[in-house]
């Protein structure tokens, strides 16, 4: 046998291994959320409890008041993920659950929004179908806004999910879950138009998870097995085109089940929630000197954009290039004046400080200097 013949049957062998490990993941983690877990109660980590390190919008508030009590009691989501400025949008929920996030953010993107709840698991489809004309009726729409699809987060495509089509892509704890996560963030970009935004809660490590864990069918369920290093995580989404990470908030997670402690030994784990863009790959890069007109519903005196920019309405802020890049080129544009300058007078102008903080320092500093917005009254 020659040596081109070799290599050939040797990769040929590790793609069937790697894809026998995938589906196997994958049918586990379907078995984990279909059947085993009856409602959030059942994790074995507070993830689905940790509150976020900032106050709901009261429109988010409201919205997820009128949720049905069946879809909330089966929410296994570890964060928060309802950007502002979603009237009118097509927004994507990769692996939707029960669909709590879902009927939320259809109240708000209203009667000419789209929300398509995308999910693996038979069960799941079923109980977010279920509640779909109780959520049309509560809201007052002629017809619902919502879509249930079964598919995979890593084949959207298969799934009808076109190029260049969403507003926003939504996800909340899966993809922690999930064996190929570079093939989900590709496939995001992809369905993502330009300008488009990624928000999403997931659970993060403080180092990377060693293969030993990565057998163990519950903390595959958990997400603990599958959960990325937080830095990792930073590097895979610039690698595939996305603009900087920008940390909204972070908790601690707590693994209440010794056994599982002990497994996992000195890795600790985080929630974190991101935002991150999709920019047009020739926008101009320079510092700004940006004004918040105070026109985001819900943000009419402050915007906390994340946890180290909070715009204040009406009062000039000095940015470094990646957020007025994010500023000018996303559906915020319109809520800014934008000053694009090479050399912004710093003397004068105060300067916005980005902090490249990790889930895990976030989540230390957490009720200190975190919400600007809300440490000022607002
Ligand atoms: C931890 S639950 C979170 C559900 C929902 N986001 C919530 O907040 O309640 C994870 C969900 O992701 C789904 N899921 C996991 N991996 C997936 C994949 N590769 N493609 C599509 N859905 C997936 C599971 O079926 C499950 O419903």
């Amino acid at each position: 046998m020659n040596y081109a013949s070799t290599i050939l049957r040797t990769l040929l062998s590790h793609r069937k291994i790697q894809t026998l490990r995938m589906s196997s993941v994958h049918e586990n983690v379907k078995n984990y959320y279909g059947s085993r877990l009856e409602t959030s109660d059942d994790l074995q980590t507070n993830a689905a409890c940790v509150l976020p390190s900032r106050p709901l919008p009261h429109s988010a508030c409201e919205a997820l008041k009128q949720v049905h009590p069946d879809v909330c009691r089966r929410y296994f989501g570890c964060g928060l993920v309802i950007p502002e400025k979603l009237e009118g949008c097509r927004v994507l929920d990769l692996g939707s659950g029960s669909g709590r996030d879902c009927f939320v953010l259809s109240k708000l993107v209203g009667e000419h929004g789209v929300v398509i709840g995308l999910d693996m698991t038979d069960e799941m489809i079923y109980a977010s179908k279920k509640y779909e004309q109780y959520h049309q009726e509560k809201f007052g729409y002629t017809k619902p806004n919502t879509i249930f699809v079964k598919g995979y987060m890593e084949k959207l495509s298969e799934a009808g999910i076109q190029n260049n089509s969403l507003d926003v892509i939504v996800s909340n704890c899966v993809i922690c879950l999930c064996p190929d996560k570079k093939r989900v963030i590709r496939e995001a970009f992809r369905a993502l138009k330009e300008g488009g935004e990624m928000y999403y809660s997931d659970m993060y490590a403080s180092k990377a998870v060693p293969d030993s864990l990565k057998e163990d069918i519950v903390l595959w369920g958990e997400g603990m097995a599958g959960a990325l290093y937080w830095r990792d995580f930073i590097d895979l989404m610039k690698e595939t085109g996305f603009s900087t990470p920008h940390l909204v908030s972070g908790s601690h997670i707590v693994v209440h089940n010794q056994e599982l402690q002990k497994k996992t030994g000195d890795v600790k784990y985080a929630s974190g929630t991101f935002r991150i863009f999709k920019l047009p790959q020739k926008s101009i890069r320079s510092k700004a000197v940006v004004t918040y007109k105070g026109t985001i519903p819900d943000c009419e005196d402050c915007f906390q954009f994340d946890a180290s920019h909070s715009f204040k309405t009406n009062v000039p802020l000095e940015v470094e290039e990646d957020m007025a890049a994010i500023l000018q080129n996303t559906r915020f544009s319109s809520d800014f004046h934008i000053n694009m300058v090479d050399t912004p007078d710093s003397a004068q102008i105060p300067a916005a400080q980005f902090c490249h903080l990790s889930p895990f320092n976030l989540a230390d500093k957490r009720g200190s200097s975190v919400n600007q917005c809300s440490k000022t009254g607002h």
